[in-house]
Formats: structure tokens, C-alpha cells, sequence
């Protein structure tokens, strides 16, 4: 627990220490080994494309400022639940922490998620929000 917390505060650092600009600014060499690295490590279990049926894992079109646990017909787990019922949205920070570590950050508020911990690195993170961010935003109207 502790080592999950100095991970996560690391990174929340290391998001806030960013510069401001939107994602959407980000190089398009960024966005397109993002977009690689979705195919490698989300893709098997995540569709984007709008009006895409849910998989393994919700539809991630347009999952950049999306309410948490929105994607229409999805059967989501207790932790995304409770965060949709709060009105959550989906931003780069929470995004990061997410998949550094899902099962740590749903465990924090006393509840599961189905997403096993993908163990993304900073690195990957910045490009992996570069092309999520190119994807739309808005799942709900797409469908
Ligand atoms: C082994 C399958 C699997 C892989 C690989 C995976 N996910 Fe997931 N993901 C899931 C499942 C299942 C859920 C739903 C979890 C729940 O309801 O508790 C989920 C949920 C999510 C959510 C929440 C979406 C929403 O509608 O609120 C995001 C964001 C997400 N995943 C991003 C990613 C990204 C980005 C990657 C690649 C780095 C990835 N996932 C890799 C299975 C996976």
C-alpha cells in the first residue's frame, strides 16, 4: 500500500508538473505511438471507434473528459459505478493514476474493478493520452 501510494503521488507530480496545454497539442508523432501502443497493450480488450460494441472492456471512444463508467450497455465494476454515481469525469490525471495501477486505485476506495493493473509507465501514459484524446467526446452522442 505504501509503495502504490509513492507510485501514484509520483505521478500525480509528474502530471501536474506538466505543461498545461490540451492533449489534443500534443506532436502527432506522439499521438501515432500512442496510438501503436493501444493496439500492443488496450486493444484486446477495448474498442474505440464510435458505436463499436463493448468488448472485454467499455468502448474508450472519446473516454477523455467522459463521465466515469458511461459507455452505454456495459456491465461496469463496483469502483467505476460508484465513481460514475458521483459524477465523475475521466481527466489526463485520473486517466494516469488508472493505468499505472486500476486495481490499487479502485482497492483505495474500498472497491474492485475487473481491468487488471496494466502497469503503464510515464512515458507511455503521455503517449497513450496524446491519442486517446484525438478519439472524439462524445460516446453517448455517437450511439
Ligand atoms: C485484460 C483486459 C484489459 C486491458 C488489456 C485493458 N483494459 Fe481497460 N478495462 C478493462 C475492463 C474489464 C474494464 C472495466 C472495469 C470495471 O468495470 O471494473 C476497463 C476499464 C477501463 C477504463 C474505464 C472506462 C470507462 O468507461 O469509465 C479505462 C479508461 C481503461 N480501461 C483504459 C485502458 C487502457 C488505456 C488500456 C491500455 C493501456 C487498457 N484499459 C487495457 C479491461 C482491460
Amino acid at each position: 500500500m505504501i509503495r502504490v501510494s509513492f507510485r501514484l503521488t509520483l505521478l500525480s507530480l509528474l502530471l501536474a508538473s506538466k505543461p498545461t496545454e490540451a492533449p489534443s497539442a500534443a506532436s502527432p508523432q506522439a499521438q501515432e505511438s500512442g496510438q501503436v501502443l493501444f493496439e500492443q497493450r488496450c486493444a484486446s480488450c477495448h474498442a474505440a471507434q464510435p458505436g463499436a460494441e463493448e468488448e472485454w472492456g467499455p468502448n474508450l471512444y472519446g473516454v477523455l473528459d467522459r463521465p466515469v463508467g458511461s459507455a452505454v450497455d456495459y456491465r461496469y465494476g463496483s469502483y467505476l459505478q460508484s465513481e460514475n454515481a458521483a459524477g465523475a469525469l475521466w481527466t489526463e490525471e485520473s486517466l494516469g493514476a488508472w493505468l499505472a495501477d486500476s486495481k490499487a486505485v479502485a482497492k483505495a476506495a474500498g472497491r474492485r474493478t475487473k481491468m487488471p493493473e496494466q502497469d503503464v509507465s510515464e512515458a507511455e501514459l503521455l503517449r497513450l493520452t496524446a491519442y486517446l484524446a484525438t478519439l472524439g467526446d462524445a460516446l453517448v452522442a455517437a450511439q
